[in-house]
């Protein structure tokens, strides 16, 4: 099996099943025009979050690392009128290209962007006393996903869920001699995952267009 393979399915599934959305495909021109690296979810998995989010009923939702704006779309269009969605950017510019978007896809009151390094921007949402999130999607710099699944813990409650994107990588996660900083970060969250008593958890491997990765879902089952 090849990646050429991987993406000509992916290619059929979107085709059939995620019809062309222009919002959707603006934002994938906007990272061709800005120069932004092509790392945003694939369509077919942006509308695995945006069912996701639904099948959980939630409300409001937190993401981590915003790029363009693509998944934040996906999810925040499977929010009720009164929904909301925070998404934490460390980069200036992606985040002034992800406001456009998210205008564009007239999300404005829906979408707001916090601009800075996410665990920065984290300790402030729990001073701030922000409610509980009903879900968190995990896709910022890999090397602190052990930290924002932390964070992650203290800002839901049992019964919301948080989705952490990337922890396959190509399967180097089973390499723990690994020297990339990404990996170790994956494998120090898969530990903490492993040994958390307030959430039931798995991964699932993915592979297509974007790759072979894989993705963890974690449901918050105590306090
Ligand atoms: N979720 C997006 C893709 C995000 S790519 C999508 O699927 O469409 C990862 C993003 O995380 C990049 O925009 C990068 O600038 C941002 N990022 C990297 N380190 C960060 C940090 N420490 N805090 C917040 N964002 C960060
Ligand atoms: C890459 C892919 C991602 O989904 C991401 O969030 C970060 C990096 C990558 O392929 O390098
Ligand atoms: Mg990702």
């Amino acid at each position: 099996m090849t990646q050429t393979q991987w993406t000509a399915v992916d290619d059929y599934i979107t085709d059939l099943l995620v019809p062309p959305d222009p919002a959707l495909e603006a934002v994938l021109q906007s990272t061709i025009d800005a120069d932004l690296p092509k790392i945003n979810v694939a369509p077919n998995q942006g509308k695995f979050l945006h069912i996701l989010a639904q099948i959980q009923g939630a409300r409001r939702i937190l993401e981590l690392g915003t790029l363009a704006g693509y998944s934040t779309i996906w999810l925040a269009r499977s929010l009720p009128a009164d929904g909301k969605l925070i998404t934490l950017e460390a980069n200036a510019k992606h985040a002034e290209v992800a406001q456009e978007n998210i205008d564009r896809a007239g999300l404005t009151s829906v979408v707001e962007i916090r601009v800075g390094e996410a665990l920065k921007t984290l300790p402030k949402l729990a001073t701030e006393g922000q409610a509980p999130f009903d879900l968190v999607f995990i896709d910022a710099d890999k090397a602190n996903i052990p930290q924002y699944f932390q964070w992650a813990l203290k800002l839901t409650q049992p019964g919301s869920v948080i989705i952490v994107d990337n922890v396959v990588r190509n399967g180097v996660v089973i390499d723990a001699n690994s020297t990339d900083e990404n990996i170790q970060g994956v494998r120090q969250f898969n530990t903490l995952l492993a040994a958390e008593p307030r959430v039931k958890a798995t991964t699932i491997q993915t592979v297509g267009s974007k790759g072979y990765d894989g993705l963890a879902i974690a449901r918050v089952i105590s306090d």
